[in-house]
């Protein structure tokens, strides 16, 4: 197999008929497949069986029915599902002309990974929908060329979902999919050699676009965690979790309840979101190599009580026999245990 085309589809049936007809025209061929990621249910996957048995490219259908990671974990498993040496991906909603995918794997030629862009000379983004839509495309691209300004140099438009990789020069194993930007994880985990071809990003022809505000937000935690890692996200959500405590501890006393059984309410609550939030954020992707989510949240619950009545009564020793001033004995102690928790958390907590 030469080229595999990966499409994902999210309720596309309106277009994925054209869609495959057009890809077959374009590239297909017998040493052509298109690999159909489907997270759908208004019968995308049937109907693109169904046009599949009459191309000349062999069409092969994943319908996944516990969809993990999003439009990212689509692509990654389309990319893992394909056997050609040369791999496209595009949308399925005609925003991504198929007529110039010969364009965008000649470019593999030489780089490793070919990006269609809207935003280099002769390309265009006429199909963002609003100029609201505009103005955040071309901000975050920015913003993000930005924050990786070595890896970026070579890449326009590293959120485009339209782009095409040689597979024998790209390891999958190493990406972790989340959110809609999967081109900017693999340009950011290892330094590629990058070519663009210009494309002009279509008006969606039928049915509705997938991206929201939650993608939004998806986005900007996939910038903060592939710039800073697992460490900053978990240092995040310590953070946040910090502040709840205080927020909660201020209002049980307003309601009359006395300082210390607040303080340990207020505590322990804080203990419980973190170890949600961590779970789905920070160690998301280890979750299913580890142990159950019973035993996980046991040890992590047991030693943040630890850490926290050993960082209190230390902090407490310091400042009562002189040692450190409250301020800094606190900020110490609290230093200490964030690192303790993390190396914790990482190595035994969800320990594969
Ligand atoms: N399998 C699967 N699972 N497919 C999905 C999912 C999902 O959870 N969410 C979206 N898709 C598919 C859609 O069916 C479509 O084929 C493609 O991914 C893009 O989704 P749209 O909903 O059309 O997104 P968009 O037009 O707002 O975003 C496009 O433009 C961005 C640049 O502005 C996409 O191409 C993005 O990849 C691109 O970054
Ligand atoms: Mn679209």
């Amino acid at each position: 197999m030469q080229v595999s085309v990966v499409v994902p589809t999210y309720n596309e049936s309106a277009t994925v008929v054209e869609l495959l007809r057009r890809v077959d025209a374009a590239v297909g061929g017998p040493r052509t497949e298109v690999v159909v990621v489907d997270d759908s249910t208004d019968g995308t996957a049937d109907l693109a069986r169904e046009v599949g048995s009459t191309l000349r490219s062999d069409v092969v259908v994943i319908h996944r029915d516990q969809p993990t990671g999003g439009l990212s974990g689509a692509v990654v498993a389309g990319l893992r599902a394909a056997r050609g040496a040369q791999c496209a991906v595009m949308d399925a909603d005609l925003q991504h002309p198929p007529e110039d995918l010969p364009r965008l794997l000649a470019a593999l030629d030489d780089a490793d990974v070919a990006v269609a862009s809207r935003y280099t000379a002769g390309g265009g983004a006429d199909g963002l929908s609003s100029w609201l839509r505009h103005g955040v495309s071309r901000v975050t691209t920015l913003v993000t060329r930005a924050m990786f300004p070595t890896r970026l140099r070579a890449c326009t438009d590293p959120m485009t979902g339209f782009f095409a990789l040689d597979r024998s020069r790209v390891d999958l194993a190493e990406l972790r999919p989340k959110g809609f930007k999967i081109l900017l994880e693999i340009l950011v985990r290892r330094r590629r050699s990058v070519a663009e071809v210009p494309f002009t990003f279509g008006p969606r022809r039928a049915g509705t676009s997938k991206a929201s505000l939650r993608q939004g937000l998806w986005f900007l935690w996939q910038l903060v965690d592939l710039r800073f890692g697992r460490m900053s996200g978990f240092a995040l959500i310590g953070a946040l979790g910090a502040v709840a405590n205080v927020l909660l501890v201020s209002v049980l006393v307003a309601l009359g309840m006395p300082f210390l059984p607040a303080a340990v309410i207020a505590a322990e609550v804080t203990m419980v979101g973190n170890f949600v939030l961590q779970e789905k954020f920070v160690f998301g992707d280890l979750v299913a190599g580890a142990e159950s989510v019973r035993r996980r949240f046991l040890k992590s619950f047991a030693f943040n009580n630890v850490e926290s009545a050993i960082r209190i009564s230390l902090a407490w020793w310091l400042v009562s026999h002189g040692v450190l001033h409250s301020a800094i004995a606190t900020a110490v102690t609290l230093a200490v245990a964030f690192v303790a928790r993390f190396v914790f958390h990482a190595l035994v907590v969800y320990r594969p």
